[in-house]
């Protein structure tokens, strides 16, 4: 290793981008953010010659000399992404079919949603197929770990001789391990934790952030090992130092739910090597996260009836889920009336309002009206639009649509139901989970015809609130 001065180098960071500048100027270059950039001070050769995992890991091979030369795209030999699977099914969907060798996942999430159970649970299961796992926690104590070790794996623990473990919070030494037990998943639980010595700023500042995202980066790179870092959000779902790694990374997943609610979804935000469509469903139990699979979720068609609550059927990369939109409307101030959507798109809620009031006969102008995805999903696709609608109709008239009904369509702004995608698939898939009739847009009506399942067509938002309520 070269030897060290102790000559300095001070750039300027943005808070907002990560973007890196020589000087400091009132407004960042790259995002227009104002007063956004901060100092910091790294070591001249750090700066120039790379990272900790470039001087701890390097081993020759990296950086290949022709690797810079522009070559025809053509000529460029497409080689087959190898995988190692994860063995959760569910997490191989959203990567796209398990783990590819070198690169880095950014895993994020609200603290306590699961993450570190589903790492855990994730390396355990790579371990037991053979993988070669490093677990480094800048969090937990080994016996913290060990503990939920065991209530998570059991006894199979015993058998799994290459699952490592290592707490620390210097990032040197993590690479270190990383060169040492040449692991074929790292495993870092917090990035938020760990920290570099000779960057000049305390853990978890947007600093030591992207210098160790950017270090384990090169290290997965160097090492060959796919790397898991795990980044706690806040709880407006933004990355700790927002957008800061995600471009560093190959893929960004982000473990989502209701604390409150046993049901997590895991989705890819970007993802290199995949799709971004597909997402993993888990519940959360007392023995840990089980994964649930497309038999999961059953409609009893003797259950609904209730005012503001609507089934509608919401496509999830290739799966097809039913979820229950709710609504609630109640008295507010005329002009500054509260329009609230948990897990929906408040600008679309708004517009549906909008066109209640237009083409549905509905005076909501002085009502607060609420609607929320029910059990913590999130669906943000236009095909739940009638759903909503009809919801927020139902509860602001106290009816309700029939029990077993499962209501599918877009609504434009001039109040007709627009046909959406996937609608055979959704209403195989809804009469295969027990629902009694769908309602579809008229459109489509002879896509679904004989499916097994009552089908009731609607051309306007006006002509399902008159036939369904
Ligand atoms: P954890 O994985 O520690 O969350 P994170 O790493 O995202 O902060 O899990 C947090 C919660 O999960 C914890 O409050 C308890 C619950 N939990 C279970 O319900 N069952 C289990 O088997 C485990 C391990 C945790
Ligand atoms: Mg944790």
């Amino acid at each position: 290793m070269a030897k060290t001065s102790a000559r300095t180098k001070t750039s300027f960071l943005c808070r907002e981008c990560g973007g890196v500048h020589p000087k400091w100027i009132g407004r960042c270059p790259d995002c227009g953010g104002w007063d956004t950039l901060d100092a910091f001070h790294e070591r001249a050769e750090d700066a120039t010659v790379g990272t900790v995992a470039g001087i701890a890991l390097q081993t020759g091979g990296g950086g290949s000399p022709n690797g810079s030369r522009a070559v025809p795209l053509v000529d460029v030999v497409q080689l087959e992404v190898p995988r190692v699977g994860s063995g959760v099914a569910e997490l191989d969907r959203v990567l796209g079919g398990g783990f590819v060798p070198g690169s880095a996942i950014l895993l994020g999430g609200e603290p306590g949603i699961g993450k570190s159970t589903l790492l855990l649970q994730t390396a355990a299961a790579v371990a037991g197929g053979g993988g070669r796992i490093l677990y480094a926690s800048s969090e937990e104590s080994p016996q913290q770990i060990r503990l939920r070790a065991d209530r998570l794996v059991g006894e199979d623990l015993a058998t799994l001789r290459d699952l490592h473990l290592c707490t620390d919070t210097s990032l040197v030494r993590i690479v270190e391990e990383i060169r040492r037990v040449k692991p074929t998943l790292v495993i870092l639980d917090s990035i938020q934790m760990v920290h570099r010595a000779d960057v000049d700023a305390p853990p978890g500042s947007t600093t030591q952030l992207r210098r160790c995202c950017h270090d384990l980066v090169q290290a997965a790179k160097l090492s060959g090992a796919a790397i898991v870092i795990v980044g706690h959000v806040t709880k407006e779902g933004q990355l700790a130092g927002p957008k800061l790694l995600e471009h560093l990374v190959d893929a960004v997943l982000a473990f989502e739910g209701d604390r409150d609610h046993g049901h997590r979804v895991l989705r890819a935000a970007k993802n290199r090597f995949g799709s971004t469509q597909e997402i993993g469903l888990f519940e959360m139990t007392d023995g840990g996260l089980r994964q649930l699979d497309e038999g999961g979720v059953a409609i009893d068609p003797a259950a609904g009836g209730v005012s503001g609550a609507v089934l509608t059927a919401t496509m999830a990369g290739t799966r097809c889920l039913p979820v229950e939109i709710q609504a609630l409307t109640a008295t507010g101030f005329l002009g500054s009336a509260k329009r609230r959507g948990t897990g929906l798109d408040s600008n679309r809620l708004a517009m549906l309002i909008a066109v209640l009031e237009k083409h549905g006969g509905q005076r909501l102008a002085d009502q607060d009206v609420f609607a929320a995805v029910a059990g913590g999903a999130r669906v943000v696709e236009p095909a739940a639009d009638l759903a909503i609608a009809l919801a927020i109709a139902g509860a602001h008239h106290g009816r309700s649509v029939s029990p077993g009904t499962v209501v599918i369509g877009e609504v434009g702004l001039t109040g007709e139901v627009r046909s959406v995608r996937h609608l055979e698939q959704r209403v195989r898939e809804l009469a295969r989970r027990g629902a009694v009739t769908a309602v579809v847009p008229r459109s489509q009506e002879e896509v679904v015809g004989d499916l097994g399942i009552r089908i009731e067509p609607v051309g306007t938002l006006g002509d399902a609130m008159s036939r369904l309520l």
